[in-house]
């Protein structure tokens, strides 16, 4: 495993076409990437991240030309709207695949997952890569999301590089929206900052479901436990009454009271800012030796706050007292 600077992407993207496995960063979180349209690479994503293989990969594309090799033709017009609104950013799409997908990206699904990211590295990553890029979040299975290379490296996967990100872009901080579309119905697979109202304002006439906790669909996103850090993790009930071990994360200042190991993702629980210090905070807690447990503030389940909760719910579920 090596760390390279952006500056030597054209290895890493030669490595990808070749078979190799790549993590590079998105605006969401990082990704371990293998080329595609080729199986065996593809089983190199599963090992590297001890990942159950019935759990289906995001296919990464660069240009919305790809779109049309991925997805069997004609596409539902659905698609295109949402592509056209949504892209590139944090969207995930899912929809009927076409022959040229293997069917371990999709685990057997008849259905593909595509995304189309807005993060320059990533960009110029795929498409030089020449292919389009499988890839899930870059982090040993149910653990952590990376929202930096540090992140990716700690987890000591058997890969072949990571690629540093100038953390120039503001970044989402947690995993895209996916929506499956058929017809004109869309479902939220996976709540993310783009929301169900996002999507209503931008293409009027469109039906989205959002099925939340009720979704019968075996897709590991879903699984109740996920996102957990190696330390338990609870919600805080009580703030007056944490233990001294505990380190404490907190999305909206409480004046008066100081804490030994408190970080804020954000002082006015700010959403926007709230995602994108989420798995951050949560690493540096995991890594804090003073820390042997750790305390979380919820957030109001509205909007952003739904795939935030989503998150909290299961890096926490496996914890809960
Ligand atoms: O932001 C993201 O989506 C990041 C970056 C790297 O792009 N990727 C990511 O991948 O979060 P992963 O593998 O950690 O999560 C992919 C989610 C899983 O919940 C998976 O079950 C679902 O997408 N998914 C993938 N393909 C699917 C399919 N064909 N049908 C239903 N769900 C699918
Ligand atoms: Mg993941």
């Amino acid at each position: 495993m090596e760390i390279i600077s952006k500056d030597r992407i054209q290895i890493a993207a030669d490595c990808l076409r070749n078979g190799g496995l790549v993590a590079f960063p998105t605006e969401t979180v990082y990704g371990l990437g293998a080329n595609a349209l080729n199986p065996i690479a593809v089983a190199g994503i599963f090992e590297a991240k001890k990942r159950p293989t019935f759990d289906p990969l995001i296919v990464h594309i660069s240009e919305l030309e790809q779109l049309k090799s991925l997805f069997q033709q004609p596409v539902t017009p659905l698609v295109m709207q949402l592509a056209e609104k949504f892209w590139p950013g944090p969207l995930t799409i899912v929809h009927k695949k076409s022959e040229i997908v293997p069917d371990i990206v999709t685990s057997g699904l008849d259905e593909v997952a595509v995304r189309f990211p807005s993060h320059p590295i990533a960009l110029e990553l795929i498409k030089l890569a020449g292919v389009p890029v499988a890839a899930p979040s870059a982090n040993l299975f149910g653990q952590l999301s990376p929202t930096t290379h540090k992140h990716v490296a700690k987890q000591n996967m058997n890969i072949d590089f990571i690629i540093e990100s100038d953390n120039l872009e503001k970044t989402v901080g947690i995993e895209s929206t996916v929506v499956s579309v058929e017809n004109n119905v869309c479902t939220i697979l996976r709540p993310g900052v783009i929301t169900a109202t996002d999507i209503e304002l931008a293409i009027p006439g469109v039906i989205v479901k959002n099925p939340g906790k009720n979704i019968k669909i075996s897709s590991p996103g879903l699984l109740k436990s996920h996102y957990s850090p190696l330390k338990p993790l609870y919600f805080i009930d009580d703030i007056n009454n944490i233990p001294a071990n505990a380190g404490i994360i907190l999305h909206k200042k409480i004046p008066e009271i100081t804490f030994r190991n408190c970080i804020y993702t954000s002082e006015t629980e700010n959403l926007l800012e709230v995602a994108s210090n989420l798995f951050s905070a949560l690493h540096l807690m995991e890594e804090n030796p003073e820390v042997t447990q750790i305390y979380i503030q919820k957030v109001v389940e509205n909007g952003i706050g739904i795939a935030i909760m989503d998150r909290l719910y299961k890096a926490t579920h496996q914890y809960q007292k």
